[in-house]
């Protein structure tokens, strides 16, 4: 009963959209001196589209004369960026609090929190972390610099999590990469898949502007970038504002734009990833034949109670069309276990799924119980041991498929985009190739941010091992 109250009042705050609600304050561009020289560090945790927000973030703070830091201990402002799509990165987040709020003792920081946690359990983070200057929600990054400086100065009330429903355009971005940038094309998601938090957090859907994203991508590509992933919760719902353009349209206005040479998109949702997507990648050549196409259960009655809204069946369609019209596919898929009601039966419809497809990549998660979803309502029918045991199951066997797949990649030669030195051996080199495997290779420093041509020697299920 309560967990449906918490949900419903959720629910009209999601659809009341105030531009600004009463507790936030009426920002001014005026007084934002103290923030030059500051140094800042910014901890992301979650998904591509949060590391996007911290580089939003980060070219905010660096537009008002702040610099980053690499070290937290040494920093003048500390934001953490966070995620709530399952429990474990939310309990990270409350010890990380544990330890910077040593750190504020010592050097007297301002501490935010930002991201889907903050938007979320806003009140919960002031009340229980005094170390907390402020707490900040996805819709509200551009009020990065007045939060920061009215705190300096004790004047704002902590909590900043109004929500918008128009798009509104950051145009300051911090890139760590310089070869490959995430490009933000749409935000938010108003499908409320029965486990998903994320409707909650980052609001209704809302869709940036194409005139924006061809002028970044331009831009991006004068700055020598050779590769962009386009970003948002479900891409392919994407409607342009303006003129109604809808994904397909959006990624052949992509392709035109000269100097771009591999273009990508996270994330895509069976239901709405049409046939006309399909030929739109296999037509152009500059989309890579990669795709993440979220599966979550290979159930039917399973897909049903998470509200997927397809059946296995039009989801192995879909496959189907794609490895015809390109049979050098990239797939991978995000899987849960233990979704509450799952039988054995379930669960090997899943592993029957991994088997007929064969990803070159899953992300598999085991079920993790979120306020406000539909879902926390459900009796959470699989026990923890036995949902620990399913996933161990998948992965081994997910490993297998990788492992055998990779091998057959032996002697083959391939294009790698090199992104930079291996971490592990610093002789070595990697990069990634269209299936957007990682690839470890020698060869000269002059490779980084070119494409070269590897040929794959080894392999592990997780990556490659080749030479130039
Ligand atoms: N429990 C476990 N996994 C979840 N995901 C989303 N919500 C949950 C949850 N409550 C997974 C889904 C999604 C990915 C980003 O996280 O697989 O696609
Ligand atoms: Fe969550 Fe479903 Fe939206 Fe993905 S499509 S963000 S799983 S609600």
């Amino acid at each position: 009963m309560l967990k449906k109250c918490l949900r419903k009042t959720y629910l009209i705050e999601l659809n009341t959209f105030q531009s600004q609600s009463t507790q936030d304050i009426i920002v001014s561009m005026k007084n934002t001196q103290s923030l030059k020289h500051k140094k800042f560090y910014i901890k992301t945790f979650g998904c591509q589209m949060n590391e996007n927000e911290s580089e939003q973030m980060a070219g905010i703070l660096k537009s008002y004369g702040a610099h980053p830091c690499t070290k937290m201990e040494e920093s003048h402002i500390i934001i953490i960026n966070t995620c709530a799509v399952r429990e474990k990165p939310v309990e990270k987040l409350f010890s990380l609090l544990g330890r910077i709020q040593k750190i504020k003792q010592k050097n007297h920081a301002v501490i935010g929190v930002a991201g889907c946690v903050g938007q979320l359990f806003k009140n919960e983070i002031t009340q229980r972390n005094k170390a907390v200057d402020f707490v900040m929600g996805p819709d509200n990054l551009a009020k990065l610099p007045e939060i920061i400086n009215m705190r300096l100065k004790t004047e704002s009330s902590p909590i900043h999590t109004s929500r918008n429903r128009e798009w509104r355009e950051i145009n300051q971005i911090s890139r760590q990469n310089r070869i490959s940038a995430y490009v933000t094309i749409m935000k938010g998601c108003d499908n409320f898949c029965t486990y998903c938090i994320v409707p909650f957090a980052k609001g209704r859907e809302k869709y940036r502007p194409l005139k924006y994203i061809r002028e970044e991508i331009k831009d991006l590509a004068e700055k020598g970038y050779k590769e962009i992933q386009l970003l948002g919760q479900n891409v392919n719902s994407y409607k342009d504002p303006d003129s109604g353009k809808n994904f397909s349209s959006l990624l052949k206005e992509v392709h035109k734009i000269h100097g771009i040479e591999w273009i990508r998109f996270i994330t895509s949702h069976p239901k709405n990833f049409t046939p006309e997507i399909i030929r739109t990648m296999a037509q152009n050549d500059k989309i890579c034949h990669q795709l993440h196409l979220p599966i979550q259960s290979g159930s039917d009655s399973i897909l049903k109670s998470m509200g997927r809204d397809y059946t296995r069946k039009e989801y192995l369609e879909k496959i189907k069309l794609l490895k015809k019209l390109m049979p050098d596919i990239s797939l991978s898929t995000d899987i849960i276990v233990g979704f509450p009601g799952e039988t054995e039966k379930d669960f090997y419809d899943t592993i029957d799924v991994l088997e007929r497809v064969g990803y070159t990549n899953i992300f598999s998660f085991r079920y993790s119980e979120r306020p406000f979803t539909k879902a926390s309502a459900f009796k959470d029918s699989v026990p923890f041991e036995i949902k620990k045991k399913r996933l161990i199951e998948l992965q081994e066997i997910q490993k297998k498929i990788q492992l055998k797949f990779n091998k057959s990649l032996i002697g083959k030669k391939m294009k790698v985009l090199c992104m930079g030195r291996s971490q592990k051996n610093h002789h070595s080199y990697r990069g990634r190739n269209e299936a957007y495997q990682v690839v470890n290779f020698k060869s000269d420093p002059d490779c980084i941010g070119k494409f070269v041509t590897v040929e794959i020697t080894d392999c592990g299920p997780y990556s490659l091992i080749g030479k130039i």
